[in-house]
């Protein structure tokens, strides 16, 4: 092992079983969380921030035991972190290391920025739904009304800036 890889591991310990989301640039780590609907109430959680890579200079680890993610949920982590890799651990072990990719849709996740959309009329129960379209940059579009959403938004959105 390296000296930085020691260093890196002095910060916080192997986990038993769980899941290491790995490679997240760095200061994302919170917004990781936050895509993933992680409130702190649920399974133990260390976040790792600022700590030194090889590839990427500098970068942020999240690891998550005793609360279950599909992979599914775990690849909304694209739209914000989409260097990360997932490593999913048991007995101490990487049983199986994926890169997160774009889902084909994002529901549930954030709001439609359409006052009007019917996602946000208080009587409905319709679960905002978006297709994620990839241009320079991936984007995702309504499934109701249209309305577009940049990753800037989404960004925007999951911290509670708006
Ligand atoms: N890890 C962990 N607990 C374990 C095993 C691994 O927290 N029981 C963490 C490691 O610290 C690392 C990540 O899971 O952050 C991936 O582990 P591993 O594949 O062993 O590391 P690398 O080979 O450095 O990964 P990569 O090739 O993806 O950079
Ligand atoms: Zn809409």
């Amino acid at each position: 092992m390296s000296s930085k890889a020691q260093e890196r591991d002095l910060i916080v310990s192997k986990i038993r079983d769980g899941i290491v989301i790995d490679h997240i640039p760095a200061g994302r780590a919170l917004i990781v969380l936050r895509v993933l609907r992680l409130r702190g109430g649920e399974g133990r959680i260390a976040l790792v921030m600022n700590v030194d890579s090889r590839r990427m200079g500098r970068k942020d680890i999240v690891k998550i035991e005793g609360k279950e993610l599909s992979d599914d949920e775990l690849n909304l982590i694209s739209l914000i972190a989409p260097t990360a890799t997932i490593n999913i651990i048991r007995d101490y072990s990487v049983i199986k290391k994926f890169q997160v990719k774009l889902p084909e849709t994002v529901k549930g996740v954030v709001r439609c920025r359409n006052p009007k959309c019917i996602t946000n009329q208080p009587r409905e129960d319709a679960v905002p739904a978006f297709k994620v379209l990839h241009l320079d940059q991936p984007i995702l579009q309504c499934q109701y009304c249209g309305t577009y959403l940049t990753i800037d938004d989404i960004n925007a959105q999951l911290m509670g800036e708006r």
